[in-house]
């Protein structure tokens, strides 16, 4: 070994040790990872925090009912604050905005916090530069970006109650990323909002992934068995299932090559030429032109062209094409024709996929839900929900599948009350008007939906008796002689089938107020203790 093949040893160990795992894989339910029994984000460092100078982003109310994410800048130094507040805004609107976290964006905060750097952007080569997270990539490769310094990471994450979901932004415009304790992402514009949407999907909902060649597979997303599968209710033909689609994927790897002009990269794999149609996908980096490579299978241009202003940065293609692979051998070839590329130019990964035939279909349909094969990196399979309808396989497609959207929403509602508050009035007549404030979904968004409702119900505790005329109301008139009501509230939406813990109700004892004063106090979040 080379002294810098030890130091990258070393270095794979401490980062192992550490819990780091390569982007898009990830190390386990969130919150939930323990060290010595305590969970990761609550351990006490005794490092002092660095200084935050902390912005609201979107905030939807209390920070004690609501998820808080908070960006934590690395790499920006103080000349740069302005930037890392834009693009972390940049960040948080896009997968808010009408797409990914839309949908239950009312039960979430956005922040930003600040913490100038020494030195600007991230660190390559397994070193770190001076920052306040010390964020670097293990080698040039736009993949994982790992921390340096997760105990400052940790701190500032306490000095805050606004930080369930910590999440280090590098000042750094490439792709790259790690799910896990801390959400690591770039500022990459065309990667940043793909790769932050992706990793909060493992970090919040508990899910592995759904693309080919990983290794982590798990989650409503899932199943290992046709027989166990998470989504039966989102089947689009319930009665046809277990049915699998039919499909085949004769070759992926993760290459990380650097091209040149001398030597084309090339691999061979082999169909058996029973499939209808094929998909070859693949990544790179460092190809800013079309003119700059070439993407042949056995010998045909592909026709591959770049996404255009992807620059340097990494870009996923998937070019589909309707026609069977003939049985036997092929050679899939990548030749770089810009030699001002070498030492940029990288193949990243490789992939191609077969499916369907006359008599075993594959439905690639948009909105077909029912059992789809997804391959290991060891050619193992399991089964995930859609064929590419969930950004946790196709990294460009801006949503979750139902199943996964489902699964948001339980772990979301999880550590919530549907009641922000209760506020009392006892007036001089006998009687209390008692206002209850409900998470603004249903009919409190900005724009109500009819796919979601709340039902209210309110009850005399002492004999459990209905106060009919109340219900569905948000605020009733209660004699004074009632010493306690119950309250129960339902929550209904059209994306929640099954709702496994309970999190779609919630019931609550109120005291009713007897003296001529107001009150009022929060709800407080059901994980604090
Ligand atoms: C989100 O970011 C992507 C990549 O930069 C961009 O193409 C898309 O228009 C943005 N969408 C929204 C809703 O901001
Ligand atoms: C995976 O297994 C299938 C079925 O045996 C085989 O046809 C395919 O070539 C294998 N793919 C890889 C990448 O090993
Ligand atoms: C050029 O690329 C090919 C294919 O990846 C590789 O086998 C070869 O070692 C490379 N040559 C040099 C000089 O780096
Ligand atoms: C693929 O080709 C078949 C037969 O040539 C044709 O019937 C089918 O419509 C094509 N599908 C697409 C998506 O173009
Ligand atoms: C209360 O609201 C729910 C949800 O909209 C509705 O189904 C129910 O009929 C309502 N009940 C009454 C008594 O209005
Ligand atoms: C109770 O008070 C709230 C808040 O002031 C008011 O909006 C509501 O109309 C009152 N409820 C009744 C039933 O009078």
């Amino acid at each position: 070994m080379t002294l810098l093949d030890t130091y990258l040893v070393i270095l794979a160990v401490a980062s192992f040790a550490n819990g780091q795992f390569c982007e898009h894989q990830w190390e386990g339910k969130f919150a939930d990872h323990k060290v010595d029994g305590v969970p990761y984000l609550q351990a006490v460092d005794n490092v002092a925090p660095p200084p935050l100078e902390i912005r609201p982003l979107i905030v939807t109310g209390p920070s004690d009912n609501r998820v808080d994410l908070i960006f934590l800048g690395d790499g920006y130094t103080e000349a740069e604050k302005e930037k890392f507040f834009s693009d972390a805004l940049f960040l948080a609107e896009n997968v808010t905005d009408g797409q990914t976290f839309n949908d239950v964006a009312p039960l979430m905060n956005w922040w930003a916090g600040f913490s100038p750097s020494a030195e600007s952007g991230v660190g390559v080569g397994g070193q770190p530069l001076d920052t306040v997270y010390g964020l670097y990539r293990d080698g040039t490769e736009l993949r994982g970006v790992y921390y340096d310094k997760p105990e400052v990471a940790r701190a500032a994450c306490q000095s805050t109650d606004a930080c369930d979901y910590p999440i280090l932004l590098g000042n750094d415009p490439y792709y790259g990323g790690l799910g896990g304790s801390f959400t690591v992402i770039t500022s990459s514009t065309v990667n940043g909002p793909a790769i932050l949407r992706h990793e909060l999907g493992h970090s919040i909902i508990n899910v592995g992934e759904e693309y080919d060649g990983a290794t982590g597979y798990f989650g409503v997303n899932s199943a290992r068995t046709t027989s166990s599968v998470p989504w039966t209710q989102w089947y689009s033909e319930p009665e046809t299932e277990p049915r699998v689609q039919r499909s085949n994927m004769p070759i992926q790897a993760y290459t990380w090559s650097l091209l040149n002009t001398t030597t084309a990269y090339s691999s061979t794999f082999t169909s058996a030429g029973t499939y209808d149609n094929y998909l070859v996908q693949f990544s790179i980096s460092g190809v800013p032109e079309s003119s700059d490579l070439l993407v042949q299978l056995d010998g045909v241009d592909l026709k591959w062209e770049v996404f255009q202003g992807i620059e340097l940065d990494r870009y996923i293609y998937n070019l589909p094409f309707n026609a069977s692979l003939a049985p036997g051998e092929h050679r899939l070839t990548f030749t770089l024709l810009n030699p001002d590329r070498e030492g940029t130019a990288q193949l990243c990964n490789l992939e191609v996929l077969e499916y369907g035939d006359e008599n075993e279909r594959f439905a690639p349909e948009l909105g077909y839900y029912g059992l789809y094969p997804t391959y290991s990196d060891r050619n193992g399979t399991t089964y995930r929900p859609t064929n590419n309808d969930c950004l946790m396989r196709w990294t460009y497609t801006v949503d979750f599948c139902s199943a996964c959207i489902e699964g948001l929403w339980w772990a979301l509602l999880r550590p919530l009350s549907l009641i922000d508050q209760v506020d009392q009035v006892a007036q001089a007549s006998g009687v209390t008007n008692i206002t209850l404030e409900l998470l603004p979904v249903a009919q409190f968004r900005d724009v109500p939906r009819p796919s979601e409702a709340y039902t209210i119900e309110w009850f005399n505790a002492a004999d459990s008796s209905p106060l009919s005329q109340w219900t569905n109301q948000t605020s009733a008139l209660i004699s004074q002689s009632i010493a306690e009501v119950d309250v129960v509230v339902r929550f209904w939406t059209a994306q929640v089938k099954i709702d496994r813990d309970g999190v779609l109700v919630q019931e609550e004892r109120i005291a009713v107020k007897r003296c001529g004063t107001e009150t009022s106090y929060p709800r407080r979040s059901l994980v604090e203790n």
